[in-house]
């Protein structure tokens, strides 16, 4: 029994699915009726303890940062919700499955890939806002091979970030820069060198650093005569005002449907 669950579980990841460890196929997931009733019960019995917005409270975590460090699958999330963590204040229910999957579907869009999620706006009119001057967004990130490399790559930011992710990276950057492992750094090397870049990868003795060209630096600690982090980020902090809701909206739909896998699934067809 035991060998039968561990196969089942390295089939997705040698398929590379990336961090989310299986996509779901009951109907509930991204359906935005099911997600509705979700919302709904999540206000009544779930957000005293993990806040409105799943953001954590004083009884329970943080589900959308949890999940980027520990990735639920939906039956997973279906097995949490029906028996609770033994042991911790997270309580079994005595829902149905109908108006489990409800939930389920709630906390996939709150935590799972934005792209397999609805997600409100016009992507289109997104794209001119993330490629506009006003954004100025490719100035500093790629997205297929176009763009700056200051900031990351955003090819895959839909199908590897959350919806609420993304919006705090836009909206409230500097805030959560160590989670998604991206310092700010400048590396003074023994021979002289000055390198720029985004820490990707870091510990006692090595560092990973994309500097401002895109390039990747693999750095031994013992050629490193100072190193400075950064707490504070190359990201513009004033987006939030900068930008009109409208454009916010259609620029996070925009990105939310950034997903190389969207585009190898179209590319074997
Ligand atoms: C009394 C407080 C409380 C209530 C009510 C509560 N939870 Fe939790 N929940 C917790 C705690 C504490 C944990 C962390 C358990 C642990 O340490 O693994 C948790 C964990 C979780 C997890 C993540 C499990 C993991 O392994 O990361 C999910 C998903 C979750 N809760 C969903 C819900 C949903 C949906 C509801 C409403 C039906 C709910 N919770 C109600 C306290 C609560
Ligand atoms: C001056 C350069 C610069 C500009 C302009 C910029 N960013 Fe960033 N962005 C960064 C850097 C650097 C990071 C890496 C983390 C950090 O330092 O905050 C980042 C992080 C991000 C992330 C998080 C990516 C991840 O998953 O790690 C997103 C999403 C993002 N930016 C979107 C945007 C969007 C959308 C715009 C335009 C509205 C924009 N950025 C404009 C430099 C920039």
């Amino acid at each position: 029994m035991r060998a039968f669950a561990l196969f089942l579980l390295a089939v997705p990841l040698l398929a590379q699915h990336g961090r989310y460890l299986s996509d779901s196929k009951h109907p509930s997931i991204g359906n935005p009726q099911a997600i509705a009733a979700g919302t709904k019960l999540f206000m009544g019995s779930c957000a005293g303890c993990h806040g409105p917005d799943g953001g954590g409270g004083a009884r329970g975590p943080n589900l959308v940062r949890r999940s980027l460090w520990h990735p639920l699958s939906d039956d997973a999330i279906f097995q949490v919700i029906r028996k609770g963590v033994p042991g911790t204040d997270m309580p079994p229910t005595a829902l149905n499955d109908e108006l489990t999957w409800n939930l389920v579907a709630f906390i996939h869009a709150l935590t799972g890939p934005a792209s397999t999620n609805p997600v409100p706006g016009d992507p289109a009119a997104g794209k001119s806002v993330f490629w506009g001057a006003k954004a100025g967004c490719a100035n500093c990130h790629a997205i297929r091979g176009q763009g700056g490399h200051t900031g990351p790559d955003l090819s895959n930011v839909g199908g590897g970030r959350p919806l609420a992710v993304i919006r705090e990276a836009v909206i409230e950057p500097a805030k959560d820069l160590y989670y998604l492992g991206n310092e700010a750094a400048t590396v003074i090397l023994r021979s002289g060198k000055t390198i720029q870049g985004v820490a990707k990868n870091r510990s006692n003795y090595s560092l990973q650093l994309v500097d401002t060209n895109g390039s990747l630096h693999l750095i031994s600690m013992g050629d490193v005569k100072q190193l400075t982090l950064s707490a504070s980020t190359p990201m513009p902090t004033n987006y939030a005002t900068r930008l009109s809701k409208d454009e916010l909206r259609d620029l996070f739909a925009y990105l939310a449907a950034q997903d190389t896998r969207a585009d190898a699934r179209k590319d074997s067809k």
